[in-house]
């Protein structure tokens, strides 16, 4: 016997399944959920003090208001008072000493939210202040480090720096990004019977968010079940810290013996959550008069807030991004991290990989500069070849590269020589506003760094209806995964997608999942129920061949081949020999045909040692291009973005409007780290922006004027599902374009004679600083 799949091209314009609820107010988040009239509300008493000693908690009072049902403290914990993801450094509540504000120290159940602030009014808690450390720079004095550095290395940097014929030195500072899902943290916990938790969590992470609960209350992971339907945003901010919400609303349910909700109110997120981590890197370059880089070092220093959290993941994950898309055949990477008194930071889009390429891009950038040609030319010098100068400083080849034929296409369709002619008359004749262009390419690795991580489950049912509800281990959050698995699923078993459900992730249905991340949410899930669609289709086509083969009396062994179409299961000898789908499904019931199967897929041929930083981390690249052009109002500091064209690559897509839709976004929210989104924190260690009135993240206005995204045609990726390619997370650092074309303009101010001081963002401040700078050096000469 022989199955075929349909022949049916594959569709790939399918809306967000989302999409209607979206805009009609229908989709169920965490906060709209219909419980009883048991709910309980949860509130978190947190730290005003960046460092200090606890020296007493005094909840009395608190307790007795009436309303209020329980107050807890770290004593109160029944299990192990701990949320630290990785590594255990993170108490779930502080006991003895408070290591940022918003550090949660007292957890309080009450009938609504007033009440349970005014509880929170009357618990008193008496400190001892000690000096904090809040920034990069006092953290290196001091030597906070984290955990010992880390090195990846080829050829030898030093030796080859000192026969370069040029050189260039310096330090740029990237900034910290607040992630601002529009759904801030929420969990509702319902107690069951016996031990029993339910999570319902806005979490990337359901099983660790089920690990981390479990190991709070003290009870094992088979008595908790977490389920998250969708998050209403994420951007790596749930990660892991989804977990410290869904540990504090459990923690309450269990004191209560009720259900109890928490839903950050949005200062209070913004205040206590991490954010992406404060870069200071350390560059040293040699290059020949052409900028073909000889010899590169860089020293990444994190500021990793006051916890390990996923520092030192994605601290990995910029210094095998310090290339970006170059061969550098003598390059030193040194990475740290160091502890401050600020929460702890954590994931977020590109997880480490902005903050490394955004180094790479200055040396670029300045190398360019310093030999007064075309950066765009500098880095062509410098792309990694196709058969040669292909592999990266910590030793994997670079496989189907993409650099050369998006950089030629996207020359010509941005008309990128000509826009740079008129750019330089535009500037010619005007004092006060210069323009600025710039061309950037991205190069980003598709993997888990940790490589066992790369891994997947899912559960497939069929019911006798002949309808699907497919289970999988990825969470949605927007991106649309939910959509390609359906679209996937459908494909896979040739049937309609409108026979296709995709449940809410729950921890019951598929265990010991790894986080939606590291832009994989796809490749993973969508290979593993494919695997359990393979195992279901098998037993439908053997069920068919038995029942086909009924009908020749005279020849039961004659081969079949059965093909699954449109819903039709047809014997394609005989084309009129053929079944619904519905039906078949009907009859494997009565056949005693089992139609749920699991699925499993673990990434193959990857791995790498991370002590030598040298093998395979990566499954295969993702690649983009990106040529944006910026008008500057030099007296003021103005941006506006007049355009942008985009060529990025997602392989095949499985869904156009969706792989689109994640280009543009990621652009967008790239762009609104190096230009609008600036983080403040007071000498003390206050947030000082922690609501949209001041915390400036990218709007219709910032959109470029002219914006013009294409995928790349006619190229299939052979290593992931449907010849697809993950697309979430690279075209964040498209926007290194519109930073770089804002130096530019910058750059324009004193006819690019002089080097711009630059960092990142480049808010109006930055930009003012920045050409005040040239002014006066223009005066002095
Ligand atoms: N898109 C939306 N709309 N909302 C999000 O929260 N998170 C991003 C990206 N795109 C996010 C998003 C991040 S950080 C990652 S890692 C991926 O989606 C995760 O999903 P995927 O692996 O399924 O692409
Ligand atoms: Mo994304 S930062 O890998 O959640």
């Amino acid at each position: 016997m022989i199955a075929h799949l349909g022949t049916k091209p594959f569709m790939t314009n399918i809306p967000h399944d989302s999409a209607s609820k979206h805009v009609s107010g229908e989709s169920v988040y965490i906060d709209d959920m219909l419980v009883n009239e048991q709910l309980l509300h949860g509130h978190i008493l947190y730290s005003p003090h960046a460092h200090a000693r606890i020296k007493s908690i005094d909840t009395s009072a608190a307790k007795k208001l009436p309303g209020v049902y329980a107050v807890l403290t770290a004593k109160d914990i029944p299990g192990h008072n701990q949320m630290g993801p990785v590594i255990h450094d993170e108490p779930c509540l502080a006991e003895k000493e408070v290591l940022c504000v918003g550090h949660a120290i007292v957890l309080i159940a009450a009938e609504n939210e007033e009440l349970a602030r005014a509880a929170a009014r009357l618990v008193v808690i008496e400190y001892d202040l000690l000096e904090p450390v809040l920034d990069i720079r006092t953290a290196i004095e001091k030597g906070t480090l984290l955990a010992p550095p880390r090195a990846m290395q080829r050829g030898d940097a030093d030796a080859a720096l000192a026969t370069s014929p040029h050189t260039i030195k310096g330090e740029l500072e990237t900034g910290a990004q607040e992630h601002w899902y529009l759904e801030t943290q929420s969990c509702l916990a319902v107690p069951g019977e016996g031990r029993e938790m339910n999570i319902y969590s806005s979490t990337q992470h359901p099983s660790e968010t089920q690990a981390i609960v479990a190991e709070v209350l003290g009870i094992p992971k088979n008595e908790v079940v977490v389920e998250i339907r969708r998050m209403g945003g994420a951007f790596g901010g749930k990660e892991t810290q989804a977990n410290h919400t869904a540990a504090w609303t459990a923690l309450l349910a269990n004191a209560t013996g009720r259900p109890v909700r928490i839903r950050l109110f949005r200062d209070d997120d913004q205040k206590i959550t991490g954010k992406r981590h404060r870069y200071l890197i350390k560059y040293e370059a040699g290059f020949d008069a052409s900028g073909k880089i000889v010899a590169l070092k860089f020293e990444q220093n994190a500021d990793a807030g006051c916890a390990t959290d996923l520092s030192m993941a994605i601290l990995e994950r910029a210094m095998l991004h310090a290339d970006n898309s170059y061969f550098i055949p003598n390059m030193q990477v040194i990475g740290k991290a160091y502890r401050t008194n600020l929460p702890s930071n954590t994931a977020f889009r590109g997880f480490g990989g902005p903050q490394g390429m955004a180094g790479m891009e200055t040396v670029i950038d300045r190398i360019a500069r310093f030999l007064k040609i075309d950066a765009a030319l500098v880095r062509k010098v410098n792309f990694y070849g196709i058969d040669k100068d292909n592999i990266t400083h910590y030793g994997q080849e670079v496989e189907l590269n993409r650099l050369h034929v998006l950089y030629d296409q996207l020359s010509a369709s941005s008309e990128y020589s000509k826009r740079r002619t008129e750019v330089n008359a535009f500037n010619a004749k005007n004092e006060f506003y210069k323009k600025g262009l710039a061309f950037t390419p991205v190069k980003f690795g598709i993997s888990f760094t940790t490589t066992f991580l790369n891994q997947a489950g899912a559960l497939v049912n069929i019911y006798k209806d002949g309808t699907i509800l497919v289970n999988h281990g990825g969470t949605e959050m927007g991106q649309g995964l939910n959509t390609k698995i359906a679209q996937i699923a459908a494909a896979e078993l040739g049937v309609s997608l409108d026979r296709i459900k995709v449940n809410a992730t729950n921890t019951s249905k598929v265990p010991n999942t790894s986080a939606t991340a590291a832009s994989a949410g796809t490749d993973l899930n969508g290979m593993a129920v494919k695997n359990a669609i393979d195992k279901l289709r098998e037993r439908i086509v053997k069920l068919m061949c038995d029942e086909f083969s009924k009908i020749d009396p005279d020849f039961p062994s004659r081969e079949i081949d059965i093909v699954i179409e449109n819903d039709i299961i047809t014997d394609l000898s005989f084309p009129d020999r053929n079944m619904h789908f519905a039906e078949a499904m009907l009859l494997a019931n009565l056949k005693q045909v089992s139609l749920s199967a699991t699925g499993f897929y673990a990434t193959p041929n990857i791995g790498w040692d991370k002590q030598k930083g040298w093998g395979k981390p990566f499954n295969y690249y993702s690649f983009g291009m990106a040529v944006s052009e910026v008008l500057v109002d030099t007296l003021t500091g103005y941006v506006k973005n007049l355009r942008t064209d985009i060529l990025h690559d997602v392989g095949d897509s499985i869904n156009v409007g969706i792989d689109i839709g994640q280009v543009e976004g990621g652009f967008i929210q790239g762009l609104g780290w190096c230009t609008t989104e600036e983080i403040k924190w007071d000498a003390k260690g206050n947030l000082l922006n922690h609501s949209p009135d001041t915390y400036k993240i990218p709007s219709v206005q910032d959109i470029p004027e002219d914006f013009r995204v294409q995928l790349l045609q006619n190229a299939p990726n052979p290593n992931a599902i449907r010849k697809s390619k993950a697309v979430a997370e690279p075209p964040l650092m498209l926007a290194f374009s519109s930073w770089l074309a804002i130096k530019d303009a910058i750059s324009a101010v004193g006819n690019h004679e002089y080097e711009p001081h630059f960092s990142l963002p480049a808010t109006n401040e930055v930009i003012l600083l920045s050409i005040e700078d040239i002014r006066k050096k223009q005066n002095k000469s």
